[in-house]
Formats: structure tokens, sequence, C-alpha cells
């Protein structure tokens, strides 16, 4: 069988990481592509001079000319400005929005059958405007951010607990900003739930450093943003997207009505297939969660009305 072809637009440390990692996997042939010439040229043929090395036979091109998209089966979107330290997610809008409008014509246009997931800060909104841009069906548009704040999540609670990362299994819902939702109910180490394993103070602060995970690494890099777990998260979805794993995977989808959340798009519990979003799964949330994850929506609601769509 043919191997799937993936385009990532956007060469820089989201986008290259990804590629590197989707052919390091042989999930997909990669087009990497950028608005600076050159740029995911070189980066594609470094890559294909390590596979002799790392042994993958999938092929990654670089190219700053979008028909060489054509087709594609799945098209992520990484380009746009990252943040800078004091910057919030929000402070990205503008600009990226212009970026992201620019893409979509173009992706879109080239690969009508394809699936968009969408990487480019603040997330939400840009699901929400490549949908509105690209003209899709709801379930063939998404994001990537949940996946990457349970990753987080995760992470910090194994170093509470003395665990081996891969043992615990978060949960974190609602937009990626400072309204995420932790759910840690639905957040098991070792498979019990942490509510039985941590107290709550403990639980509270880990939250915090998750909810506040993206400005701590921003902190560190000072000229740019996370990059190895956001890309290693886009990963997951792809391939549960190519080899349809039927994995709970928190993601950026179309809401119509679960959790109390309409016309939206948010951070929900969400299984793919190769069609896309395949199902948002309703799982039991306090009052309090479900409350919680209703103001999220409606920060991204009140985003997307400062876009000209
Ligand atoms: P970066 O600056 O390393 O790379 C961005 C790339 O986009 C650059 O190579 C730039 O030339 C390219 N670009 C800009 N305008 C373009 C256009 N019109 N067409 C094609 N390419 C264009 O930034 P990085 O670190 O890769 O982050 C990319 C985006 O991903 C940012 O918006 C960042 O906030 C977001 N992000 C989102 C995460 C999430 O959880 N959703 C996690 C990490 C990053
Ligand atoms: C993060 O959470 C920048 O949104 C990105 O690291």
């Amino acid at each position: 069988m043919a191997r799937p072809k993936v385009t990532v637009v956007g060469a820089g440390f989201v986008g290259a990481t990804t590629a590197q990692r989707i052919v390091e996997k042989n999930l997909a042939d990669v087009v990497l592509t950028d608005i600076v010439e050159g740029l995911p040229q070189g980066k594609a043929l470094d890559m294909m001079e390590s596979a002799p090395v790392e042994g993958f036979d999938a092929k990654i091109s670089g190219t700053n000319d979008y028909a060489e998209t054509k087709d594609s089966n799945l098209i992520v979107i990484t380009a746009g400005l990252a943040r800078k330290p004091g910057m919030s997610r929000d402070d990205l809008l503008q600009q990226n929005a212009q970026i992201v409008r620019d893409i979509v014509t173009e992706v879109a246009k080239h690969s009508p059958k394809a699936l968009i997931l969408v990487v480019t800060n603040p997330l939400d909104v840009m699901v929400y405007l490549t949908w509105k841009k690209s003209g899709f069906e709801t379930k063939r548009v998404f994001g990537m951010a949940g996946a990457l704040d349970s990753a987080r999540y995760s992470y910090f609670i194994s170093e509470e607990l003395q665990c081996k990362p891969s043992e615990v299994d978060a949960m974190v819902l609602g937009g990626h900003g400072d309204e995420m939702v932790p759910v840690p109910e639905h957040t098991k180490a070792k498979g019990k739930p942490i509510t039985e394993l941590l107290k709550r103070d403990r639980i509270e602060a880990i939250n915090q450093r998750t909810r506040d995970g993206g400005a701590e690494i921003v902190k560190h890099l000072k000229t740019g943003s996370a990059f190895y777990a956001p890309s290693s998260c886009v990963v997951r979805m792809v391939e549960n997207i190519l080899k349809e794993k039927g994995e709970i995977i928190p993601s950026c989808a179309y809401c119509t009505g679960q959790f109390g959340i309409k016309d939206i798009y948010c951070g929900v519990p969400v299984r793919f297939d190769r069609s896309g979003v395949k199902e948002i799964v309703e799982i039991t949330l306090t009052s309090e969660e479900k409350k919680a994850l209703q103001t999220s929506a409606e920060h991204v609601r009140e985003n997307v009305a400062k876009l000209s769509l």
C-alpha cells in the first residue's frame, strides 16, 4: 500500500521536528514547506541524509511551492509566530491569523480532500479560522493542544509520584490557554485516579504548573517556545489518524452540544480515524469542571469574534 502523504507547513522548530518524527517512524512521506526560500529544502535534505543511519524508508522533500503539496492526505499547519517572554498566546492572534488565512487558501486548493491539523497559536481560534477559510466539514479540521497539555500534566504527576511518565495517563481539556481544564478524576497513575494518590493542594499546584507549562519553557528559551513535546503530540495524533489506533486524545474539535458547548472549537476528548474526528467522547465531568470547560470555550468564542473571517 502506498504511504500516506503528509504536508507540514512551517519548517521552524515545531514543523521540522514534526516532520523528522513522522519520517523516522515511517508513518508517511512528508512535504515540508515554508515561506523562507531554502529552509525546507535544506532541512528535508539533511533529514534524508540521516535515513541510512536512522533506517527509515519514508521520503521527505522541501519546497516553497504549494503545487508540490498536491493531494496530501493530511496537512499540519505549524507556520506562524511563536511566543516571546511576556507574550500571551492571544497576542499572536492577528498576525498569525493572516498567515493561516494565506496558507489555508493554498492547501485547500491543492488538497481538497485532506484533513487539516492546526498547531499555530492561538490554537483554538486558528482552528476555527482554518475551518471557515477551508470550507471543509468540521470533522476534517482540528487542532493539537490538549495532547500537549495532557503530556505535561502526565510528566509533572510522574515526577511527584516518582513513577515512570508512561505510567500516567492524564486528561486536560478546554482551550489552549490560561483557562485550560485539568481533569484529575480522569487522570490515572498506574491505573488509579490521582485523586486517590495525591492530596488536593498538590493536585492544585500541579494543575497550575500545567496551565503555565508553555510559559515555563518560553522563560527558559527566551527566543522561542516549546517544540519537542509539541511535535511528539502532533505525531501521536498523526499516527492515531493514519493507523486508526482509536486512542482517546484531548484535541481541539468542533462541538455540537457536547458538554453543553455548541458551535465552537474547544479541547475535548476525541477519537480519530482516517476521515478525521470520529467521535467526541463525552466523559463524565463534575459540574465544576463542566462549567470551567464552558468558560474556556466562551473565551475562544470571544477571540474568534475579534477576527474577520
Ligand atoms: P518557528 O518560528 O520556529 O517556525 C515558524 C515557521 O513558520 C518559520 O520557519 C516561518 O518562516 C514560517 N512561516 C511564517 N509565515 C509563513 C507563511 N506565510 N507560510 C509558510 N511558512 C511561514 O516557530 P515554532 O516554534 O515552530 O512555532 C510555530 C507555531 O506553533 C507558533 O504559532 C507557536 O505558538 C505554535 N505552537 C503551538 C503549540 C500548540 O500546542 N498548539 C505548541 C508549540 C508551538
Ligand atoms: C506551548 O504551550 C507555545 O502553546 C505552546 O508550549
